[in-house]
């Protein structure tokens, strides 16, 4: 990983490719989710750490819209009007297009992107830029929007403008990540609860990458959408599957179609699962929540069918060389695996880990590890 931070390097790129300096900065960091695995868009509690690898944008009010970033050459120009290209800067668009319903954007903007988080991971890289996109033009505009607003421009930019039926764990993250904290969001309430997480965590990359538009996230969500519809007609006025419960199961298994009673019974298992993991890591109980991560794994695995061979390697794996617990992180179907292991064993842990991935794929996975740290901040320049 570059070691120069991506606001500095944001700035440098800004500076040599217009010529000029930026007059605004900010960053949003990446998320790894603890656990609650497809639940938020279910009604059901999210368990996400902010990251410490972060995308920045530097940006100065212009007449027109272009960008650099440091992942491809030269200046691009974005049309606002213009129908989405299928590219990762809709975005961009999405964002500036939400900002204008609020009157919090700029007539037009010169903007430098660089990030040290890696691309469809399932880093959530892409709630990263939208965030930091969203709080460095709002202040170009002369707004300062809240956390809250800031996390709802980027949500709405990725599901109403790019078309990801996402839900609202990443963008939320990013804006209200706290240093030292992991946060229990409950999606349907809309509370966030801090829970303390003093230890590091690992990341290990699958290095399959998944792409989320239109793909397998959309499908999954058609059929929580559909199987909630089959719920309603025993249940009228069921708001999310997220509200049943265990006991609940044995007459989802009676009344739905075959296909869909798995995915309701991940939502509601992680449901149950997730409430306990964010007790058991206030209670400091690495054990019981190292536990409960392997058996979210599972339940993506069996139920959700949203993992991928590399991870479910990893997974098993960790297990074996002593880590409390691990389990696919994101969306799935590639990205990343977090690991949880006891602070005095974990450089070793991973170690062994990557050596059996190794023998098997015959390449390293990507791995390097994260204290929870803050959200969404403006930078200063650096000179
Ligand atoms: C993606 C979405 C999130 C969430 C996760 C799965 O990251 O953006 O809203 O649904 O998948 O938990």
């Amino acid at each position: 990983m570059n070691r120069v931070s991506p606001a500095r390097l944001a700035t440098s790129l800004f500076t040599t490719s217009f010529a000029t300096r930026p007059t605004v900065a900010a960053s949003a960091p990446g998320r790894v989710n603890l656990i609650g695995e497809h639940t938020d868009y279910n009604g059901g509690p999210v368990l996400p750490v902010a990251l410490n690898r972060r995308t920045a944008i530097a940006a100065r009010a212009a007449a027109r819209w272009a960008f650099v970033s440091t992942t491809d050459d030269g200046v691009h120009h974005l049309d606002i009007e213009a129908p989405m290209r299928q590219a990762w800067t809709d975005y961009l668009v999405g964002v500036v297009r939400e900002l204008r319903v609020l009157r919090a954007a700029p007539p037009g903007a010169e903007m430098a992107v660089a990030s040290n988080l890696p691309i469809g991971a399932g880093l959530s890289s892409s709630a990263a830029l939208t965030v930091a996109a969203a709080k460095a033009l709002s202040l170009l505009a002369g707004k300062r929007l809240s956390p809250a607003a800031l996390a709802e421009v980027a949500f709405r930019a990725e599901y109403h403008q790019v078309g990801v039926r996402c839900g609202r764990m990443d963008q939320t993250i990013a804006a209200h990540g706290q240093r030292g904290l992991a946060i229990l969001f409950e999606t349907a309430a809309g509370t966030l609860q801090p829970v303390p997480l003093p230890g590091r965590l690992w990341i290990m990359e699958t290095g399959v990458s998944h792409r989320l538009t239109g793909g397998a996230l959309n499908d999954r969500r058609r059929e929580c959408e559909e199987a909630l519809a089959f719920c309603r007609e025993w249940r009228p006025g069921l708001g999310y599957l997220a509200q049943l419960t265990l006991d609940d199961l044995p007459e989802v298994e009676r009344r739905l179609p075959p296909p869909l009673v798995p995915r309701v019974r991940h939502v509601v298992t992680e449901t149950v699962r997730t409430r306990r993991a964010a007790q058991a890591l206030a209670a400091a109980d690495l054990a019981t929540l190292g536990r409960l991560l392997v058996e979210g794994h599972e339940s993506l695995q069996r139920d959700y069918e949203s993992t991928v061979p590399e991870a479910d390697l990893l997974v098993a794996s960790a297990l074996d060389h002593g880590a409390y617990g691990a389990r696919l992180t994101g969306a799935g179907w590639g990205g990343a695996v977090v690991v949880l292991a006891p602070p005095d064993r974990e450089a070793r842990i991973v170690a062994e880990v990557g050596s059996d991935f190794h023998k098997r794929y015959r390449r390293m996975p990507a791995t390097w590890n994260t204290r929870a740290s803050r959200g969404v901040r403006r930078e200063t320049i650096p000179g």
